[in-house]
């Protein structure tokens, strides 16, 4: 990658990653020339998913895209930017509480390293409900959740109900 290339990161926990997600990445994907989807490695927060099939899962959803590379960290997003030459962090919005928050993640972020901004992709209409957990907690339910996570998902989270793990 030459120096004038654009090179973003998207970073979350991605357990597991939804449609919502994959909505982001599409569009951040078509802007910069290089996009790094981080999927955070936290030994202490135990999830849903273990680290390892998030980052399966997310590489199987993004696999259409040639410029977009799966990456993993720990500790502080900023950090690993700036040692990976990152200079801008992706965001998704769905509400206004999404903006509060975001502007206060991005804002420290900011104050952590003063050469990586923050963009903020207002969600599609369709994914604005759409969180991670919301579908864990319906899916409990036995709701219909086809039209809210990519089909590898699905799979993955109907495996995980009939094993009494949701
Ligand atoms: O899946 P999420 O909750 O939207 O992801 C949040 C994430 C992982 C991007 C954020 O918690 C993060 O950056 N964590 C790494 C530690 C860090 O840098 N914290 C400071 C945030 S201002």
């Amino acid at each position: 990658m030459s120096k004038n290339e654009t090179k973003a990161m998207f970073a979350g926990s991605f357990d597991p990653i939804t449609n919502g997600h994959l909505d982001v990445i599409n569009r951040a994907a078509r802007i910069f020339d290089e996009l790094q989807i981080g999927v955070l490695y936290n030994p202490n927060k135990k999830g849903l998913f273990d680290f390892e099939k998030r980052v399966e899962l997310v590489k199987a959803c993004t696999s259409h895209l040639d410029n977009v590379k799966v990456v993993s960290f720990n500790g502080l997003l900023v950090k690993y930017c700036m040692e990976n030459g990152i200079d801008t962090l992706v965001r998704g919005i769905r509400t206004g509480s999404d903006v509060d928050y975001e502007l206060q993640m991005a804002r420290m972020n900011k104050e952590l390293n003063p050469n990586i901004d923050t963009i903020m992709f207002p969600s599609d209409t369709k994914f604005s409900f759409i969180s991670s957990s919301l579908i864990k907690e319906v899916l409990l339910f036995d709701a219909d959740i086809k039209n809210l996570v990519p089909h590898v998902v699905l799979k993955e989270l109907k495996d995980k109900k009939s094993k009494g793990e949701i």
